[in-house]
């Protein structure tokens, strides 16, 4: 098993690419789902949970095939170039704001937004993973306990296989180290369209000869749910009339995959905000998309310049979906350089930004929330930040109100932070000391990398395959930005 050696206290500088996202990446597989012609996505990032994802619909008639990334722009060693402001605001980034010619042959298939250069975010089409899904047996729609049971993501193969086949059979994903993850809005939303929805030794099978189009509402407990509204807009494409769903998340993925389906063939508007119209249709083409760059990426490597008062350059970097996170970071006295606010910039989710910062930073207040409130998936990397502010900055976790797990092992560094439910009191200490530490999940690793970084001495993070979930290479990622970190197999180290 993969652990993180860390010696912490360098200084992070240099530029980084960041990465297609995951989130957006997996709804947006399974509504390759939802056509008999292949589905073309873009760096898409390769990750354990992406290639679970690609078994999962290969078990259900899907065949998936990638083309890796040539030379991974990451992987690349370079020459560290911090951009001035004259160059960020010119749109400049380290290759200069050169177009790279990007012109691929994509035959009938519709491509879904701009074939610009742009679109790559700093990087050429031979640079980024594409990964071709397409539906070539559609009889077995049984997903099984066995890949299920590692990606509650699953789950988003109910709406697409449903709607186009008429049936599917999903295992029911268990809660996980966040917490409780009932999927009581998937089905409720499902229902509403007209599924006959009922629980077969732990499977969801659902039923329909076709769906019909109505009023959803998706308001849960902790507010909209993400996947489940994923699945259902997905479910309601290709539903007979007209689906209304209120309360429906707002989250850049969503809107990932609604301009993706949109460009299949779709009839969807209103997405982004909490009321979605879709005017069902009788059915979707292939197409050639480009997945939205990962906000929590983003956010991640952000807070991990910010800790070591580095100064990085983020391509790629989506900032028009980082507004909460980048207002607490200016909060606390990051320096973050966006591109001039121009109104007619076409493309804000994939920007050059620069992050520094040269003092310690000041505490603040942070409520997670669904967006465009501060993600919960960056709730314990700013926790990490946070540790080393001058001052008590009290962080509020409403989405998943016992996603702490992380906490126990930062006070093991010397962080100084007091738990009362979903609320954390955090009082930043003038140093965190390496340790050896424990991932629990997927974001919770990252909080204890970017403390690790941060650290005096050496951190070691065990199990890694947490992160592997969701952070393409991040060991390769912060070498390159000069941090001293690598990979070791535990039982070797
Ligand atoms: C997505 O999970 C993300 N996963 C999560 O990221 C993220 O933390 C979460 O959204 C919230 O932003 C993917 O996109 C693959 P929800 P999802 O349904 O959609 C409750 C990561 O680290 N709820 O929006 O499963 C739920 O318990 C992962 O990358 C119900 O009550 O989350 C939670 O309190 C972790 N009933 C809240 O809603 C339901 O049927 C939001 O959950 C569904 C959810």
């Amino acid at each position: 098993m993969d652990a993180f050696i860390i010696h912490g206290g360098k200084r992070l500088r240099g530029n980084l690419r960041i990465h297609g996202s995951k989130n957006a990446s997996l709804p947006l597989m399974a509504a390759a789902l939802l056509t008999d012609e292949p589905v073309v996505l873009r760096d898409v990032p390769d990750l354990s949970d992406i290639q679970n994802m690609c078994r999962l619909l290969q078990s259900i008639g899907c065949t998936a095939n990638w083309r890796m990334a040539s030379a991974a722009k990451n992987a690349k060693p370079k020459v560290i170039t911090v951009a001035s402001p004259a160059s960020l605001t010119a749109g400049g980034s380290d290759n200069g704001g050169v177009a790279t010619a990007v012109s691929r042959k994509v035959g009938a298939i519709p491509r879904s937004g701009s074939a610009s250069p742009i679109e790559y975010g700093g990087a050429t089409a031979d640079e980024i993973n594409e990964l071709t899904l397409h539906v070539t047996d559609p009889t077995s729609s049984e997903c099984d306990y066995d890949i299920v049971r590692t990606m509650r993501a699953s789950i988003c193969t109910l709406g697409p296989m449903l709607a186009k086949r008429g049936y599917a059979r999903v295992s029911m994903p268990g809660g996980c180290n966040i917490g409780p993850r009932p999927v009581d809005l998937h089905i409720r939303g499902l229902k509403a369209l007209g599924a006959r929805i009922s629980l077969d030794e732990g499977y969801i099978v659902a039923e329909a000869k076709r769906l019909r189009g109505t009023r959803v509402f998706l308001g849960g407990p902790f507010g909209s749910t993400v996947l489940g509204t994923a699945n259902v807009m997905s479910a309601a494409v290709l539903a007979e009339g007209t689906t209304i769903i209120e309360s429906a998340a707002c989250e850049p993925e969503i809107e990932d995959l609604a301009r993706m389906l949109n460009a299949m063939g779709a009839r969807i508007t209103g997405h982004g905000s909490p009321r979605i119209v879709i005017e069902g249709v009788d059915e979707l083409h292939g197409v050639d998309h480009t997945v939205m760059p990962d906000r929590i990426e983003a956010g991640t490597y952000i807070m991990a310049a910010a800790v070591t008062n580095g100064d990085v350059v983020l391509d790629n970097c989506p900032v028009d979906a980082l507004t909460a996170a980048i207002d607490r970071l200016k909060e606390v006295g990051v320096e973050i350089e966006l591109p001039k606010d121009d109104c007619t910039q076409v493309d804000r989710l994939r920007e050059t930004v620069r992050v520094a910062s040269a003092r310690r930073l000041d505490p603040v207040e942070v409520t997670t929330q669904p967006h465009p409130g501060f993600p919960t998936d960056l709730q314990a990397q700013i926790m990490a930040l946070l540790c080393l502010a001058d001052g008590n900055s009290i962080i509020t976790e409403k989405i998943f109100p016992d996603r702490f797990m992380h906490t126990a092992e930062l006070l093991r560094m010397g962080a100084n932070i007091i738990r009362n439910g979903p609320t954390a009191l955090v009082t930043g200490v003038r140093r965190l000391v390496g340790a050896p530490v424990m991932a629990s999940d997927l974001r919770a690793s990252a909080g204890l990398i970017i403390a690790g970084l941060a650290a005096r001495g050496t951190t070691t993070v065990h199990r890694v395959y947490h992160l592997d979930r969701g952070y393409e290479r991040m060991e390769t990622c912060l070498q390159q930005l000069g941090a001293d970190i690598e990979r070791v197999d535990r039982d070797a180290s």
